[in-house]
C-alpha cells in the first residue's frame, strides 16, 4: 500500500531554473549570469536591507502574522486591513487558496503551460486540473470562459503571464467576467504587476472589487527580494479571513514583513528597476529578433522566444550555459520549444546578445 496518494506520487517536484554555482562547477567558468529565474539584476531593495536589519533586535520574538505589513499596504491601497493577506510569496499564498478553496471533485482551470508554481500545487491536490491552449501566445479568455463548468472552483489566470510576458486587456477581462459564475474564484496572479501597471490597456485589479477575485501580488520581482519570501493578496474580507484560518499563523518572518514594508517606500529603487528593466526589454528583443530568432513581446521583466524544435531550443540552452549565460528552459512548464530570457542590467544584456552571436543559432533559425 503507497504512503502517498497516486496524484503525488504522480507530481514532479518544482523545477528551478540552475543556479549560477552550478554552472559555474560543471562548465569550469570564472563568471556566470543568470538570467533564468526573472530576478531583479540590481539586488534587493536599499530601503527593505535597511529595514531588515532594524528588526533583527527582534528576532527573539514571533512574529506577528504580517500585520504590520497589511496596515501599511491597507493604507496605501486605501482599502481595510481585512482586505489584505501577507505570505511567504505569492506561492505561500496560493498554496493557502488551494488549501482553503478546493474539495476534492472541484476543478481548476487556466491556460496550457502556466506558471509552474501554479502547476504544482493545484495538482498536488489531485483534483481535476484543466487548461485551454494560448492563442498567439496569449491567454484565450473567451475559450477559457467556454470551458466554465458547474465544478469549477479555481480559475487560475497571470497577468503579466509567465513565461510568454503577455498581457490581457481590461476589455477582455470585462468581458471574460461576465461569464464567471460567483462560485468560482478566480486567482489574478500580479507578480509582474509593477512592469505593465502604465499601459493603459492593462487591468489593474485593484480597480476591480469583485468578491470573487484575489489579487496576489510579490515583492520578489522588481523589488530585488525573492530570496526572503515575501508577497500579499488583496479580496473581499470574507475570503481573507478564511484564508487566515489555514495560514501558518508566523508566516510570514519578521525579516520578511520587515522588507515587504521598506520595500513599498523605495520609490527610487523601484524607479531604476524599471527603467533598467525597459531599456533591457526593448534591447533583447529588438537583438533577438535581429539574429531571427521569433520573440513574443513582452511586457514584464522576460522574454520568451519560440525555437523551430525542442532540440535546437535545449541546444541553444547548453550553448549559452557554457559561456556562463544560464537561460531557463521551457521543456517543464511544458514548452520545449521554448526558452525564456529575464532581463539583466545593461552590461549582462549586452553579454547575452554576443554569447547568443556565437552560438549556433543562426545555423538553427534558418531551418525554419
Ligand atoms: C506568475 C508568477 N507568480 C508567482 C511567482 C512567485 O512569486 P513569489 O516569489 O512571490 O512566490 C512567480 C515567480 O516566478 C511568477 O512568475
Amino acid at each position: 500500500m503507497p504512503l502517498v496518494p497516486p496524484y503525488i506520487a504522480a507530481l514532479r517536484p518544482y523545477e528551478a531554473g540552475r543556479s549560477s554555482e552550478e554552472v559555474r562547477r560543471e562548465f569550469g567558468l570564472v563568471r556566470v549570469i543568470k538570467l533564468a529565474s526573472n530576478e531583479n539584476p540590481l539586488g534587493p531593495s536599499p530601503l527593505a536591507l535597511e529595514r531588515m536589519r532594524d528588526a533583527t533586535g527582534a528576532l527573539n520574538l514571533y512574529p506577528n502574522g504580517g500585520l504590520d505589513l497589511r496596515r501599511e499596504l491597507a493604507r496605501q491601497y486605501d482599502v481595510r486591513v481585512e482586505n489584505v493577506i501577507a505570505g511567504s510569496g505569492s506561492e505561500g499564498i496560493m498554496s493557502n487558496i488551494i488549501r482553503a478553496f478546493l474539495c476534492d471533485e472541484d476543478e481548476t482551470l487556466t491556460t496550457e503551460s502556466a506558471f509552474i508554481g501554479f502547476q504544482t500545487l493545484a495538482k498536488s491536490r489531485g483534483v481535476a486540473y484543466r487548461t485551454v491552449p494560448y492563442k498567439d501566445w496569449h491567454y484565450d479568455l473567451e475559450a477559457l470562459a467556454g470551458q466554465i463548468n458547474e465544478r469549477t472552483k479555481i480559475i487560475y489566470l497571470a497577468n503579466p503571464n509567465n513565461p510568454t510576458g503577455t498581457i490581457f486587456t481590461r476589455h477582455e477581462f470585462d468581458r471574460f467576467y461576465t461569464n464567471v459564475p460567483e462560485r468560482a474564484l478566480i486567482i489574478l496572479d500580479e507578480a509582474y504587476f509593477e512592469y505593465a501597471k502604465d499601459n493603459p490597456r492593462y487591468p489593474d485589479s485593484m480597480h476591480y472589487r469583485y468578491d470573487n477575485v484575489i489579487t496576489l501580488r510579490t515583492f520578489s520581482k522588481v523589488y530585488g527580494l525573492a530570496g526572503i519570501r515575501i508577497g500579499y493578496g488583496f479580496a473581499h474580507q470574507e475570503l481573507i479571513a478564511n484564508l487566515l484560518k489555514v495560514k501558518l499563523p508566523f508566516e510570514p518572518s519578521t525579516l520578511a514583513q520587515a522588507a515587504g514594508i521598506g520595500a513599498l517606500a523605495d520609490k527610487e529603487f523601484l524607479h531604476h528597476s524599471l527603467e533598467l528593466n525597459a531599456r533591457g526589454l526593448k534591447f533583447l528583443s529588438a537583438s533577438l529578433q535581429e539574429l531571427g530568432l521569433t520573440v513574443v513581446a513582452s511586457e514584464s521583466n522576460l522574454t520568451m522566444i519560440v525555437l523551430p524544435s525542442e532540440e535546437q531550443a535545449a541546444q541553444l540552452t547548453t550553448e549559452l550555459a557554457m559561456q556562463g549565460i544560464i537561460v531557463r528552459s521551457l521543456k517543464s512548464f511544458g514548452l520545449p520549444q521554448c526558452i525564456r530570457i529575464s532581463t539583466g542590467t545593461d552590461g549582462e544584456n549586452r553579454r547575452c546578445v554576443e554569447a547568443l552571436n556565437s552560438t549556433s543559432i543562426r545555423a538553427c533559425v534558418s531551418v525554419k
